[in-house]
């Protein structure tokens, strides 16, 4: 599941709020797909619509998909885990949780922070969480904390140009190549060249204001799954945005991939060579 939000984006160019207002409901629609089949907030008969439960359409229509499944976590925990951690609490437990998607915050899941959600109105907050609420917890789910782009375990292991020799957990050259990129890796190349070197710098090689050197957050010891979250979540009280609704989990793996190759010294400044050169 590795769609790129141009289509989408070819139609309305002219402000980011329109595109992030346009692709964010097929963004949320796509992450649902993977639990809830054949229902899609933008395209589905009438019919499936009507079946369909109005918080889980609300939750659609907004970012939350994003961030969270019914069974696994991706950023945020699965809804199913978050039924069963407050089952039988009752109304103060729906006002909580009310609260806590409106306002955001971290510190009952992990340290990273849900980011807020000022104008989805309490109304409709609260019926997104009753259907949160309402989810019967999945045989075994709580024992898989998988994420929706988890890596495969397989390992790569790359010349450098200076000889030296990189162990990878994802292709970065297509086979037999040792300059072309994947198609991954080259969508990351594109994709952090459009929105992320803004400040983080052109190809990578460090950032404006206070956006640090990607590649250097990596050789300190980010982890994949730290990468992930701090770009869907951000850290808005530092300059970092958030990206949920933008971007899919996988977009950003992308992201990573390219970044991780800079990093390694697989892949130089500028344009990558790709399988369509
Ligand atoms: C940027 C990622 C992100 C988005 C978007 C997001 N969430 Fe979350 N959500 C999180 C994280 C991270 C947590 C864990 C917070 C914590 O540790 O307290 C969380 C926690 C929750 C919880 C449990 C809160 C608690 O205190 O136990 C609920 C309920 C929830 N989210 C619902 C939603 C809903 C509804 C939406 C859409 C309107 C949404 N989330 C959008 C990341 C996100
Ligand atoms: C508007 C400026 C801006 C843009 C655009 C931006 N970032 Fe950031 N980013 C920041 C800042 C500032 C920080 C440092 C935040 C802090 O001090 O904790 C940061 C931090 C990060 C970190 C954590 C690094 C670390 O060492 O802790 C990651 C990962 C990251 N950004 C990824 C991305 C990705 C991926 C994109 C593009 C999709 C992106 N950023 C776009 C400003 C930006």
């Amino acid at each position: 599941m590795r769609n790129n939000p141009w289509v989408v984006l070819a139609a309305c160019t002219v402000s980011m709020v329109c595109t992030v207002a346009i692709a964010a409901p097929l963004v949320a629609a796509r992450s649902a797909d993977a639990v809830i089949a054949g229902a899609q907030a933008s395209s589905a008969p009438a019919s499936a619509a009507a079946q369909e439960p109005a918080g889980l359409k609300d939750a659609k229509a907004s970012d939350c998909f994003a961030c969270h499944a019914v069974d696994h976590k991706v950023v945020g925990p699965a809804y199913d885990e978050v039924a069963r951690r407050y089952a039988g609490k009752g109304n103060a437990a729906v006002d909580k949780l009310v609260k806590k998607v409106i306002d955001g915050g971290s510190g009952n899941w992990g340290s990273i922070a849900m980011t807020p959600h000022p104008d989805l109105g309490k109304q409709k907050a609260r019926t997104i969480v009753e259907w949160i609420l309402s989810l019967k917890p999945s045989a075994g789910a709580s024992a898989v904390a998988k994420s929706s782009a988890q890596t495969s375990g397989k390992t790569y292991t790359y010349k450098t140009e200076d000889g030296k020799a990189v162990k990878v957990d994802f292709q970065v050259f297509l086979p037999g190549q040792d300059t072309k990129v994947t198609n991954d890796v080259f969508t990351g190349y594109e994709q952090f060249n459009a929105y992320c070197n803004r400040c983080h710098g052109d190809d990578a090689v460090g950032g404006a204001y206070a956006a640090p050197d990607l590649r250097h957050s990596l050789e300190g010891g980010m982890t994949y799954q730290q990468f992930i979250d701090t770009a869907m979540a951000g850290r808005e009280s530092r300059g970092m945005p958030s990206w949920a609704g933008f971007f899919t989990p996988e977009q950003i793996r992308d992201i990573y991939d390219y970044v991780k190759a800079r990093s390694v010294g697989l892949v130089p400044e500028g344009r990558p060579a790709s399988a369509q050169d």
